[in-house]
C-alpha cells in the first residue's frame, strides 16, 4: 500500500463515471478510496469503499492524497479552494471557474499550496491534437497566420439541466464545449489579444438562459487572425462520441486540419508540397508513437479511439503527482482559457471589440 496513490472523487456524475474513474482504474497503484456526492445513487455508482454526502468529509480524510472535482461549474471554486487548503493534489473540471476572477484566485491558491493542479481539458489529449501542436512547435507550419476553429454538435438530452442555467454553468455552449476548443487553439496559436463576438439562443427554451450558438473573430497577440464558432444546434454534427471539433490552421510554410472525429489522422499540406498552390491538403495517419501519452497504461487497440484517449488525462495527473512535476494543462491553462470566455461573453453582450484581459 506504501506507494498507492489514494484518490477521492467529488461529484459522481457523467464525467466521473465515463472518464475519470475508468482512467484512474487503468493506472497501476492508484485507488479510488472515497467518493463524495449528495446524490446517494450517483455516489454508489462508482463503487468506492467510502461514500460521503458532503465533500468536506472527504477532504478531511488523511487517506486521500488527491482529488478530482467533477461537479457543476458554479462549485468548482469553492471545492477547489477547500481541496488545496487541505493539501490535496487537485484535478478540476473545465471550465475551471465561472469567470477569470475566480480562476485567478484558484491559480493563486494552487501555487501557494505547492500541490499538483490540473484543469480537465480532456480533448487536448486527442492524439492528433497533440501531434498537431508538436508540428506547430517544430516550425513545420512556419509563422501562424490564420485559424478557423469550430465545435459543432446537435442538441443532446444530457445538455439540458444545470448546463442551461447561467448561475450554475457560467455560460452555455461557450464554456461547456467552447472551453475545450479555445484551450487547444491557444496552445497552437498563442494568446488572443482582442475579439468580437455574437451569440444566440436559437431554441428559446424557457428553462434555459444561456446561449446555444456563439461565434467570434479574434486577433492573436502574434498578429494571426482566427474565427471561432461553437454551437449545439447543428443537426447532423453528432453528440457525445460522434460530436465534432475541427481546427484549420495555416502558416507561412504550410497548413493542417484537425478533427476530433479523426483522433489518429490529420489533413496536412507541408514542406515542398505547400510550395505548389495546386496541392490540396492530404490525409495522413499520425505516427503510432503518438497514439497515447508515453507510458500511459491503456492499450491502443482497446476501445473506440474517439473515446479511449480521454483516459490519458488520469495518467497525466497521476504521473505528475508521482514525479512532482507541474502537469499540462494546469490551472494556469484554465485561467488563460477563462479570460477568453469572459471577453467573448462581454463582447457578445456589448457588440464591441473587447480586449482579452491579462
Ligand atoms: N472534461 C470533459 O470532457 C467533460 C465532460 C463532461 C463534463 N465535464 C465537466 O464536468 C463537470 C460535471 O459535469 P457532468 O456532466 O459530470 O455533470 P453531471 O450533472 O452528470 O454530474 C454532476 C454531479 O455532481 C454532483 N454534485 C453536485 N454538487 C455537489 C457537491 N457539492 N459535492 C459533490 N457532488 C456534487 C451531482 O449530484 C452530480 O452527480 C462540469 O464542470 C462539466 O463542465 C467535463
Amino acid at each position: 500500500m506504501g506507494n498507492t496513490l489514494r484518490i477521492g472523487i467529488i461529484g459522481a456524475g457523467s464525467v466521473a463515471r465515463r472518464i475519470h474513474a475508468p482512467g484512474l482504474r487503468l493506472c497501476e497503484d492508484v485507488k479510488i478510496v472515497a467518493v463524495a456526492d449528495p446524490d446517494a445513487e450517483a455516489a454508489a455508482s462508482l463503487k468506492a469503499p467510502e461514500i460521503h454526502a458532503d465533500y468536506r468529509e472527504l477532504l478531511a480524510r488523511p487517506d486521500v492524497d488527491a482529488v478530482v472535482i467533477a461537479v457543476p461549474n458554479n462549485q468548482h471554486r469553492e471545492i477547489a479552494l477547500a481541496a488545496l487548503a487541505a493539501g490535496k493534489h487537485t484535478l478540476c473540471e473545465k471550465p475551471l471557474a465561472m469567470n477569470a476572477a475566480e480562476a485567478e484566485e484558484m491559480l493563486e491558491a494552487a501555487q501557494k499550496s505547492g500541490v499538483i493542479h490540473m484543469t480537465a481539458f480532456t480533448y487536448g489529449f486527442t492524439p492528433s491534437a497533440r501531434y498537431l501542436t508538436h508540428l506547430v512547435r517544430q516550425g513545420e507550419l512556419g509563422e501562424i497566420r490564420s485559424v478557423r476553429a469550430a465545435y459543432l454538435m446537435a442538441l443532446s438530452k444530457h445538455l439540458l439541466g444545470w448546463r442551461s442555467r447561467r448561475e450554475l454553468a457560467g455560460s452555455g455552449v461557450l464554456g461547456d464545449i467552447g472551453s475545450h476548443l479555445i484551450h487547444i487553439v491557444l496552445e497552437l496559436a498563442g494568446d488572443i489579444k482582442t475579439l468580437s463576438a455574437r451569440q444566440k439562443d436559437f431554441r428559446k427554451d424557457p428553462t434555459s438562459d444561456v446561449e446555444d450558438w456563439i461565434a467570434f473573430l479574434a486577433e492573436f497577440e502574434n498578429g494571426a487572425c482566427g474565427t471561432f464558432e461553437i454551437s449545439r444546434v447543428c443537426p447532423g454534427r453528432g453528440a457525445d462520441v460522434t460530436e465534432d471539433m475541427f481546427i484549420e490552421i495555416y502558416g507561412t510554410k504550410g497548413g493542417a486540419v484537425f478533427s476530433m472525429q479523426e483522433p489518429r489522422a490529420l489533413q496536412v499540406c507541408l514542406g515542398a508540397r505547400a510550395d505548389e498552390p495546386a496541392n490540396q491538403l492530404e490525409r495522413v495517419q499520425i505516427p503510432q508513437d503518438w497514439w497515447k501519452l508515453p507510458g500511459a497504461p491503456r492499450h491502443v487497440s482497446e476501445g473506440d479511439p474517439r473515446w479511449s484517449y480521454r483516459f490519458d488525462q488520469a495518467w497525466r495527473f497521476v504521473s505528475a503527482i508521482r514525479e512532482g512535476a507541474a502537469p499540462e494543462p494546469s490551472f494556469e491553462a484554465g485561467l488563460r482559457t477563462q479570460r477568453v470566455l469572459d471577453a467573448a461573453l462581454a463582447s457578445a453582450a456589448s457588440g464591441a471589440w473587447t480586449p482579452v484581459g491579462a
